[in-house]
């Protein structure tokens, strides 16, 4: 399937979930948001990650760039604490490459302009991201990062899986000058 293809090419990383099940929700999640946003896989590496400042990097490097930080976390953990800070290695994949999946609402183009839609002013991609990830049947540890993994999670215990996402995430915004 030509969607698929071209997803996987745009974001890699969603091979290195190691459960077929998981890998396999995520990928719909993608396609599903795509395609209710109106939008093709080759998008995600036009559209800004963000529109709360005015950046030059895309929405694929985004969620590409936070999730290979996530993997690194979690394979220093597993070699420096040898167990005693242990990070579900699948959970924490699908939690970052999924964290933004929203944004495919929250966005829209017109004129070669991307700008917030009138349902992403309502409803926020955190939001969005949960019902997109549950109707495509991903587990709630993966929901609860999406749903976290910004502002709106700050008066919630974090899972550690979804501190290092959400630490991630900021790594790669609050960096960015603008
Ligand atoms: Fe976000």
């Amino acid at each position: 399937m030509a969607m698929r293809e071209d997803l996987l090419r745009v974001l890699p990383e969603i091979d290195l979930i190691e459960g077929a099940m998981l890998r396999e929700g995520v990928a719909k999640t993608w396609e599903d948001g795509l395609s209710r946003g109106g939008w093709m896989p080759q998008d995600i590496e036009r559209m800004p990650f963000t529109l709360a400042k005015k950046v030059n990097i895309n929405f694929a490097q985004h969620v590409r760039s936070v999730t290979k930080i996530c993997l690194a976390a979690c394979e220093t953990f597993d070699e420096i604490y040898q167990g005693k800070l242990a990070l579900d290695h699948d959970i924490l994949l699908a939690g970052a490459l999924l964290h933004d999946v929203g944004k495919l609402l929250e966005m829209e183009e017109s004129d070669g302009v991307f700008h917030k839609s009138a349902e992403g002013r309502l409803v926020r991609h955190p939001f969005s991201g949960v019902a997109l990830a549950d109707a495509n049947g991903i587990p709630p540890e993966v929901q609860h990062i999406i749903g976290t993994h910004s502002k709106e999670g700050d008066p919630f215990k974090r899972t550690p899986e979804a501190v290092v996402v959400h630490l991630a995430d900021f790594m790669n915004f609050d960096t960015i000058e603008g």
